[in-house]
């Protein structure tokens, strides 16, 4: 079959502009690996409840299972500036923590850590604040998501937008 230059030219810029939108989808693919969120902090969200089952300063253990994994322990606290949940585990080596009313503290029954209403590490041996969930209060109702580690930008966040001690009522 008979080709002309331009015809050439028309198929050469063709291919040249597959193999370009292939390449661009490949870096497109290599940068969604790494630039989204993991698995477990993009878990479904779960309902827990109404806003109205939550009172401040009581901590209340919900059980998430959202993500598909095992199922998490997660405690939900309404402070003065909103709702916070956070992960059961221990910072120290992940036992469940406990709450009490009495004293508004989680405490851990492996090796004494004891944590306030903030979440804050105050006693013990654990090297950080608890892990948060995710959760949102919306018409009424409350959801929670998958885990957010300490030390991350969405846990900092969250921590800044819970407020100050000072700003709360309770004793911690
Ligand atoms: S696991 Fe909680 S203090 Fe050690």
């Amino acid at each position: 079959m008979f080709v002309n230059e331009s015809g050439r030219r028309g198929f050469m810029k063709g291919l040249m502009g597959t193999v370009g939108s292939l390449i661009a989808l490949g870096y497109a693919f290599v940068a969604e690996r790494f630039m989204l969120p993991p698995p477990e902090t993009s878990a479904t969200l779960q309902k827990v409840g109404r806003s109205s089952d939550y009172i401040t300063h009581q901590a209340k253990l919900a059980i998430y299972t959202g993500d598909g994994g095992f199922p998490d322990g997660v405690y939900i606290v309404r402070l003065a500036k909103g709702l916070i949940a956070y992960d059961e585990h221990c910072a120290h080596l992940q036992c469940p923590v406990q709450w009490s009313h009495a004293t508004l503290t989680f405490n851990c029954p492996c090796h004494g850590s004891v944590y306030n209403v903030y979440g804050k590490n105050v006693a013990g041996p654990a090297p950080h604040p608890l892990n948060y969930h995710r959760i949102v209060e919306h018409k009424g109702e409350v959801w929670i998501g998958g885990i957010v580690p300490w030390g991350t930008p969405e846990w900092t966040k969250m921590a800044h937008a819970t407020g100050k001690p000072s700003a709360d009522t309770g004793k911690a």
